[in-house]
């Protein structure tokens, strides 16, 4: 390999909320931080590079977004996903969870309800509740190791004040890459029930062999001019404190409407580090992130046998992409209280817990692999022992 993925690096004092904020979350010092999902891995050279030069010339003004800045994003994902898009549908904001919170307020009323497919990332909840919307809990079915939509509870769930659904893919916590055949049949549902789809694709760029993915927005011109796409190098590259957020909209209403919200909210990008960055990782990150994957991958495939192996009792579900695994302690018997102690006070991980999830997360631990395959091991076996021990 070109990079090297095995260095531990120290993040400790750098502001680092996964390794800085650890006693803060978890009343502790004496734990391996394995919860918030960023990649314990130095970036592309390249990004380095762009953003070092920048830093360097020491005037951080206002700024603007440039012909070679939107060109960067519309060759990624015409390369990478096979979607044409066009300038005038990007825009950026302060984060993806910003976007969520702007669609919720540009697309749907006070009282209106928004789909969540659960187990799933638990910030969509705050998105939806806080803005004075109502969840809709369409709860993926676990069946075999594996998670799908279900369906028929969709079907029973709508009504007229459903307006939006929020698609997280690939699925936090739970791996999930999703199938042509699952968006189209899912894609088909929203459009005959006027539903808005905003879908969360900040995961995209670590996909595992055997899968590929499809931004639901590319499936159909109908689903395109129905669809919000959230992405960026975020996840992919670890840039997630730049808050690199890319947004598409290509239905000029739905833009006017987004544009109008996040005007009166003033979460426009104009983060000087973060357009660098941007830039750097779609036109020269692209080596660097085949073989981070190739490398997360690896780490995937000795997390599975090692607990399958050693672990009497946890069961973990394959992830498909992103870089994180959800593990199943059911079988412990623990409420979750006990689990989050267990966690804490006996394995000595900061995992984040399942039940932050929604439903479905209950007896479930989501952890991050996206780290020094040493790393890893060592938090294998602390598993282990732990539940060894029981
Ligand atoms: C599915 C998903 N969406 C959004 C985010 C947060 O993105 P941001 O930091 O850009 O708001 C995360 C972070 O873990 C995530 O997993």
């Amino acid at each position: 390999m070109k990079y090297d993925f095995d260095k531990i690096i120290e993040r400790r004092n750098t502001h680092s909320e996964k390794w800085d904020g650890i006693y803060e979350k978890f009343g502790t010092n004496d734990l391996l931080p394995m919860w918030e999902a960023d990649l314990d891995f130095f970036t592309a050279p390249c990004i380095k590079e762009a953003v070092t030069k920048r830093a360097e010339h020491a005037v951080y003004g206002y700024t603007i977004r440039e012909d070679s800045f939107f060109e960067s994003i519309i060759n990624w994902q015409n390369r990478r996903n096979n979607w044409k898009i066009e300038k005038e549908w990007i825009r950026n904001s302060t984060g993806t969870i910003p976007a969520v919170s702007v669609a919720v307020n540009a697309f749907t009323k006070p009282g209106d309800k928004v789909i969540i497919q659960d187990p799933v990332y638990y910030r969509f909840f705050d998105s939806i509740t806080l803005n004075g919307r109502h969840v809709v809990h369409n709860t993926m079915i676990y069946e075999n190791g594996k998670y799908f939509i279900d369906f028929d509870d969709l079907k029973k769930q709508v009504d007229s004040r459903v307006k939006m659904l929020v698609l997280c893919n690939p699925q936090n916590p739970v791996g999930k890459v999703f199938t042509k055949e699952e968006l189209i049949k899912l894609g088909e549902f929203c459009l005959e029930n006027d539903i808005i789809i905003v879908s969360d694709e900040i995961y995209s760029d670590n996909i595992f062999s055997g899968h590929k993915h499809i931004p639901i927005a590319s499936l159909s011109k109908e689903l395109e001019m129905t669809t919000v796409t959230l992405f960026g190098p975020g996840k992919g590259f670890n840039l997630s404190g730049l808050k690199p957020t890319i947004i598409t909209i290509a239905n000029p209403k739905l833009r006017e409407e987004y544009d109008f919200v996040s005007q009166a909210m003033q979460i426009m990008l104009k983060n000087t580090f973060s357009i660098e960055a941007i830039e750097a990782a779609y036109n020269c990150g692209e080596e660097w992130l085949d073989e981070c994957n190739k490398y997360l991958e690896k780490n995937r495939d000795f997390m599975i046998e090692y607990i399958d192996n050693n672990v009497p009792g946890v069961k973990i579900i394959k992830p498909e992409g992103t870089y994180i695994a959800w593990l199943d302690f059911n079988n412990l018997g623990m409420t979750d209280k006990e689990l989050e102690k267990f966690a804490i006070e006996k394995i000595k991980i900061g995992f984040k817990y399942g039940y932050t999830f929604g439903n479905g997360g209950s007896g479930f631990q989501r952890i991050n692999f996206g780290c020094p395959q040493s790393m890893l091991l060592d938090g294998l076996q602390r598993i282990e022992k732990a539940v060894k021990n029981l």
